[in-house]
């Protein structure tokens, strides 16, 4: 095909930024890849929100098999959330051979492995650098620009949610409540809260890191040790301020021995950290490798455009790789020990 043709699943906040960013940074992305990425169809249950949308420039439709069975669409993006479709959706993908982009968290956290093993067998890129921290660049980073050296230690606020309530309450005095309403109206929390301030989203997506930071496939959620930011009261932050620490929900990953171990929960963070000073709904993964020392990624967790362009580069890489005939090499395949710092080093 003379241009590389997208099939888009799920029109809502994040799908509809990726329709922007491809159509507003097509010039960018043409030069990058050296041809034009287009969306070609949609798959959306409300076609008559993707028509208003898109105009007649993309075909919408409710019936997935439009976008299997068109030999021209090569990738796939899959922002409809919902796992079990999602699984279906993406697994029919790769085994179709077609590669596939993924924001969700969620399904990687839970079927990760399987799905890397569906691409492997096919040649296929599946990508998913927008399901950790939405905008910050940061599973690229630790398998990427970390692969010569081991790292030791992940820690992250990678929940925006949780984070903007506890800034909320620490700086402007809300009370638990106010603060979780207005994450929500901002449209910071997920669609059921419980996994924001419970840990569980936090979770998932320390899991992802844990396997990436560290080359290993052997981390389940089972394994993490999860608490949430529920019987965090008002006292607990002033006592916190008066001690100087900052209170935070903080997902850490380490190296103990030959183990991982990873866990969620609210952490005193001492002041100077840099930990402590990430407020809002920023997200911030800090990483402590043996040679390179101490580096921190502070972005945008969520929202439209921030995720969009994770999603699109995404797309882009997987663009240049179908031109220069190397798909199916994933650089977040934790199974490509070469790749990664393996336990034992
Ligand atoms: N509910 C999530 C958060 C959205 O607050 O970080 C991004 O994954």
């Amino acid at each position: 095909a003379d241009k590389i043709y997208v099939g888009l699943l799920g029109l809502g906040t994040i799908g509809t930024g990726v329709a922007r960013i491809i159509a507003d940074h097509q010039n960018k992305i043409t030069q990058v890849v050296g041809q034009e990425v287009v969306i070609k169809t949609v798959l959306d249950r409300d076609i008559e929100k993707c028509q208003n949308f898109f105009g007649d420039t993309v075909n919408c439709t409710d019936n997935f098999d439009d976008i299997l069975n068109d030999a021209d669409i090569s990738v796939v993006v899959e922002l409809i959330g919902y796992v079990p479709a999602a699984k279906e959706y993406i697994s029919k993908a790769l085994s179709a051979g077609k590669h596939v982009v993924s924001a969700n968290k969620d399904l990687v956290a839970l079927h990760g492995k399987e799905l890397m093993g569906l691409a492997k067998e096919n040649k296929c890129d599946f990508l998913y650098e927008a399901a950790v921290a939405g905008g910050v660049p940061i599973l690229r980073a630790i398998t990427e620009s970390f692969a010569s050296d081991n790292i030791k230690k992940v820690m992250g606020i990678v929940n925006g949610t949780t984070n903007f309530m506890m800034t909320k309450m620490d700086k402007e005095g809300y009370s638990y409540d106010e603060a979780l309403a207005l994450a929500q109206k901002l449209g910071f929390a997920e669609k059921n809260p419980t996994s924001d301030v419970d840990g569980l989203d936090a979770a998932r997506k320390m899991v992802i890191l844990a396997r990436l930071a560290f080359g290993t496939n052997d981390i389940t959620l089972d394994d993490v040790t999860i608490a949430g930011i529920r019987d965090v009261s008002i006292e607990d932050i002033k006592l916190a301020n008066r001690l100087g620490y900052k209170i935070k929900l903080i997902g850490t990953a380490e190296k103990i021995g030959d183990s991982v171990n990873v866990e969620v929960g609210p952490v005193f963070v001492p002041e100077a950290h840099p930990l402590a000073s990430v407020n809002n709904e920023m997200n911030a993964v800090y990483v402590v490798g043996e040679a390179l020392g101490e580096t921190m990624f502070y972005g945008a967790g969520a929202g439209e455009l921030p995720t969009a362009t994770a999603v699109v580069s995404d797309v882009m890489n997987i663009a240049k790789n179908i031109l220069l005939g190397i798909t199916g090499k994933n650089f977040n395949d934790y199974e490509v020990e070469t790749l990664i710092a393996t336990p034992e080093q």
